[in-house]
């Protein structure tokens, strides 16, 4: 096939984390208590007290992904860890754990890629409404200029939010993450203020003449319909404004689906957006995209019944149902494989969705997040993930595809980094590609994946096994 190229040597190779789910250390260095923290403690869950404990253990971390040959690191910085309270107290040790941790990437040559709220808002600010208050999206801007101002010279790639698909959507609408609510109308409201958070995060970075760039992450589902009918293809466009289009055209264009909002204002009240606020959103929009891909989103007209929104947190095969009443319906393809959590695995849809981001955003695209969970025997001396092999194998060779037809991918983050605590999964949904025995002192071992990484990393990508999709 065409495009045997290698991949630029500028290109980024690494994995991901997020604080909440691999730091541990819940309540060490003054950190104050997060949403997560409360919502999981209050419940009785398995939670992220200690998690793959980076806190203590980041050094080694970050030294295995340069053993490893990846060249960058992408990560987020804890709200709770770095501002003590509503006054927007400063918590230096907070401050502090980040510094150490900036300086070990640059020590190993890694470039950080960093998140500043990937879901793990402070408890003090959940108390006060969380997402639902308009305080909290100006709270978030002054968290960014914190760490602008601070860790400003050691990062040059920013990204303002992690996926506010899925925690506000998870949160409000369907229910599974904390605050554990299903509201529409409060849906809606969070999802304003997440957008107008990342927008007021923008405008800081710009207006204080930080070096690099700033984007955002989204959990990127691209649609596909079950036939070419009129209806199928109406189902679409709402399946893409509710998985995508409020996040990406918003953060990118500037504005929010003109349809979306005038199919909402039918029955809920949209008077919360104020004319100056989405003045911000259209002046700050970002640099780059962000994508995580997991799977697309494959839909049907809606027919009959009230929406269902269930989610398979147990791995056992079978259980996710989506319906939006009057929307759509998810269906899944009889012809494709399924991980115990329902994930589809399908590589094309991730070639599909950045020729798709691409053609309507134009702008630079790092996959940010692309991986396969699965239950892992971790007591071995490796462990031989070939499915993960050859899952990212598969997507690696997408993004070489939609590259081969012009888009502008500049990186690949593999989720993730090493083993870590997956939300309502716990630990047994692992990712990683490093293994971590969090029963064994955290000990930690690399995956067969982490070497077969090293080695298309080292060779710019010709190793990848390739092939055309159509
Ligand atoms: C993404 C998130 O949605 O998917 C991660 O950014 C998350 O935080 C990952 O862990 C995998 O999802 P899960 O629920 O299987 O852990």
């Amino acid at each position: 096939m065409e495009g045997d190229y290698l991949m630029d040597k500028n290109f980024f190779w690494g994995g991901a984390t997020a604080s909440y789910q691999c730091e541990g250390a819940w309540d060490v260095d003054d950190k104050a208590e997060s949403m997560w923290d409360h919502y999981l403690h209050e419940n009785g869950m398995e939670n992220g007290d200690v998690a793959s404990d980076h806190y203590h253990r980041f050094e080694e971390d970050i030294r295995m992904m340069k053993e490893g040959g990846q060249t960058s690191y992408r990560f987020s910085l804890s709200w709770p860890r770095i501002i003590k309270n509503k006054a927007g107290e400063i918590n230096l040790k907070g401050i502090e754990f980040y510094h150490r941790l900036l300086d070990a990437c640059h020590k190993h040559g890694i470039e950080p890629f960093v998140t500043i709220y990937h879901w793990d808002l402070p408890q003090y600010w959940e108390a006060e409404g969380g997402w639902l208050n308009r305080d909290v999206a100006y709270a978030f801007e002054h968290l960014a200029k914190v760490c602008f101002e601070h860790f400003g010279d050691k990062v040059r790639y920013w990204t303002t939010f992690n996926e506010p698909k899925w925690f506000i959507a998870n949160g409000y609408f369907i229910g599974n993450y904390p605050p554990g609510l299903q509201d529409v109308q409060k849906t809606m409201i969070g999802a304003y203020h997440v957008m107008l958070a990342s927008a007021l995060g923008v405008r800081a970075f710009r207006e204080g003449g930080y070096q690099g760039q700033i984007g955002i992450v989204h959990s990127y589902t691209p649609v596909n319909g079950v036939d070419d009918t009129i209806e199928t293809k109406i189902a679409m466009r709402y399946a893409d404004n509710y998985c995508n289009n409020w996040i990406l055209d918003t953060a990118a264009l500037g504005k929010f689906p003109i349809d979306l909002v005038a199919k909402l204002a039918q029955d809920y009240d949209v008077s919360f957006m104020q004319a100056e606020e989405l003045q911000v959103i259209k002046e700050n929009t970002v640099d780059f995209i962000g994508l995580n891909y997991y799977a697309r989103t494959l839909v049907k007209p809606y027919t009959e019944g009230e929406t269902q929104l269930v989610f398979n947190h147990s791995g056992k095969k079978g259980q996710s149902k989506v319906v939006i009443k009057g929307w759509f319906e998810q269906v899944k393809d009889p012809n494709s494989e399924f991980t115990a959590w329902d994930t589809e695995i399908y590589p094309k849809g991730l070639q599909d969705g950045l020729l798709e981001a691409w053609d309507r955003y134009h702008l630079p695209i790092y996959v940010t997040e692309n991986g396969v969970g699965v239950r892992e025997d971790v007591t071995v001396d490796q462990v031989n993930d070939d499915y993960r092999i050859s899952f990212m194998n598969d997507h690696i060779n997408a993004i070489m595809n939609a590259m081969d037809r012009g888009v502008d991918i500049r990186g690949y983050y593999a989720w993730a980094s090493f083993d870590l605590y997956s939300w309502k999964n716990g630990v047994e949904k692992r990712y990683g590609l490093v293994a971590v025995d969090f029963e064994k002192g955290q000990e930690r071992k690399p995956k067969a994946s982490y070497y077969w990484f090293k080695d298309i990393i080292e060779s710019h990508g010709e190793k990848i096994q390739r092939r055309a999709f159509e």
